[in-house]
């Protein structure tokens, strides 16, 4: 029974000392997740995957963060993402530089 505490605290501290954890609230906050997975597939890419693809891109952080705001499908399949203007400029550039940090 007292292994399990432990395990239980070293969980714990696995998740909060991972320093994207606060942009995870934005992904929430966006209803993102609705759609997306960090590690798994959804309705949308995972977006660890999505990370992989773009690592060496140059510019990827303002096209990922257009394409948060704008939408659109056929790079991952036939898929839609919905465009969400309700997204800040500034909200979009921090959400797309979380998703690249997430490899
Ligand atoms: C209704 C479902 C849905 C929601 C909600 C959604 N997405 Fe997507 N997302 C998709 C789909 C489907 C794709 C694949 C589009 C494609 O193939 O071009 C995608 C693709 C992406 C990509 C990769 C774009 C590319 O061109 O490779 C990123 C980054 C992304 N979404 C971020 C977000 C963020 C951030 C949010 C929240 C603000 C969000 N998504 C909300 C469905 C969704």
């Amino acid at each position: 029974m007292k292994s399990m505490l432990w395990v239980g605290l070293a969980l714990c501290l696995l998740v909060n000392g991972n320093p994207a954890f606060a942009d995870k609230d934005l992904l929430m906050k966006h209803n993102c997740f609705a759609c997306h997975g960090i590690d798994k597939r959804k309705y949308g890419p995972k977006l660890v995957e999505v990370a992989g693809k773009y690592a060496n891109t140059a510019d990827a952080v303002p096209m990922l963060a257009k394409k948060i705001q704008t939408g659109g499908s056929g790079v991952w399949g036939e898929d839609i993402m919905p465009p969400q203007p309700q997204v800040s400029d500034a909200d979009a550039k921090a959400l797309a530089e979380f998703i690249l940090s997430l490899k």
